[in-house]
């Protein structure tokens, strides 16, 4: 791989031992991928926390052992200077204020306290949540980015027109502190073109309809490249949050074009760049269908929880299901979680959204999300999501069976405790 002189001095240690290190990383993981060269980046978005049982004998070394060891892959402990690139932290294990709701251990949540001091000391923003751009990080077109998390990748190639491929701890650790990530993957402009043209015969409108398109894309498409073209009306930020994040967990979509919307399709002729179109894919009410029959696989209907936010909550989606549960009590079997970024529970909080719905029950999370810290209310056997990725990732990593919706359908479970949404 070829270096700059600066590149080259951090390599050498002259700007310290962990920008070596993270060199280091870097110079490995770039070769393995063939890539030749470095590119510079300011936008970092990781995970820096201290939030996992497994590393508390770690945590007793320092939190420079942590990020040495878990962010860069190193056995020499290195002291961590103030980051090089702006980075965020993404989402953790442990919300700040209610980790007893989530049944963590008191000193979990001291420890993951601390780390967050301790990061946030170097210059890491404690955002803490999947979704950066909605609370501040929201990279411009053609920005080169070093971001981990699939709902928040492909997000970011496809909506904002930035440039990341989906990294890692190590390398998001690397690159926070060298401002370098590897060339190559969706850095590289040629490899952003369409590879699969995708014609809607529905009416594709509301934010469920938008995540069964995705999952259904996923499957069909995994890695490679839609471009969607026929009957779906104007999206907005939240579905395509939805629809991204099921792209990327039923299949691995990292970027997707929408002709005259996203911003490097201007036109389905721009949008491919020249490619040959591979295969192009139809989507009709038989494969929304078959979306929603493969992300239902409850039988009981008595449901046990509701998670409502992943991708994280906007404020407008925290309003919406404080409005519906306005005046309202959730069964005394159910327990409804609302997740949303920390910064938006402030402002939930002085809207009194929060307050709407912890009346009715409920909870505002913030920091954290059932699928990655493996939190939910015990006993929980049956979950009802409006979430395509909740409701893919749960029954696989927790054995619970799910049913998913609308949001609507999702409160009116949590008021009932029993599913009774279906697909219109
Ligand atoms: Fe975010 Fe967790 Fe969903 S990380 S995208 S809320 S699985």
């Amino acid at each position: 791989m070829k270096l700059t002189d600066y590149e080259q001095a951090m390599y050498d240690g002259v700007h310290g031992r962990a920008k070596a290190r993270a060199m280091d990383l870097l110079v490995r993981y770039g070769e393995a991928l063939s890539a030749e060269r470095l590119v510079a980046t300011n936008n970092v978005a990781g995970a820096f926390n201290a939030s996992t049982p497994s590393v508390r004998e770690l945590v007793k070394k320092g939190f420079d052992a942590v990020y040495s060891e878990l962010n860069l892959d190193s056995k020499e402990v290195v002291e961590v200077p103030r980051m090089a690139a702006n980075t965020c932290q993404l989402i953790t294990g442990i919300d700040n204020a209610n980790w007893r709701v989530q049944g963590i251990p008191d000193d979990l949540a001291e420890q993951q306290k601390r780390g967050e001091e301790f990061f946030g000391s170097r210059g890491i923003n404690m955002f803490a949540t999947c979704t950066p751009y909605q609370v501040g990080n929201v990279p411009v077109k053609g920005e080169h980015c070093a971001w981990m998390e699939s709902s928040a990748v492909v997000y970011c190639n496809s909506v904002l027109g930035a440039r990341t491929n989906t990294e890692g701890k190590e390398s998001t650790g690397a690159a926070a502190l060298t401002g370098r990530i590897p060339y190559w993957g969706y850095h590289i402009a040629e490899n952003r073109r369409g590879t699969h043209r995708v014609e809607i015969d529905i009416d594709v409108d509301d934010i469920m309809d938008w995540g069964l398109l995705g999952y259904y894309l996923g499957e069909i498409i995994d890695d490679e490249i839609p471009v969607l073209t026929g009957r779906y009306r104007q999206p907005n930020l939240i579905k395509l949050k939805h629809f991204g994040a099921a792209a990327a967990s039923s299949g691995g979509v990292e970027m997707y074009h929408i002709p005259d919307i996203t911003p490097e399709a201007r036109s389905i002729e721009e949008a491919f760049g020249g490619n040959r179109v591979r295969d192009t894919v139809r989507y009709g009410e038989a494969e929304r269908r078959a979306a929603y029959d493969n992300l239902n696989c409850a039988t009981d209907r008595n449901v046990d929880f509701v998670m409502l936010g992943c991708p994280h909550n906007s404020i407008d989606q925290v309003w919406l299901i404080a409005s519906l549960l306005d005046g309202r009590k959730i069964s005394a079997n159910t327990q409804l979680w609302v997740h949303t970024p920390r910064a938006l529970r402030d402002v939930a909080d002085r809207n009194g959204y929060t307050r709407m719905i912890m009346d009715a029950g409920g909870f505002v999370m913030s920091d954290t999300c059932p699928a990655i810290s493996r939190h939910m209310p015990k006993g929980t056997r049956v979950v009802a999501t409006d979430s395509a990725k909740q409701a893919h990732y749960l029954p696989a990593i927790t054995g619970v069976s799910a049913w998913f919706g609308s949001v609507k359908d999702c409160v009116e479970a949590a008021i009932s405790g029993r599913w009774e949404g279906g697909l219109q």
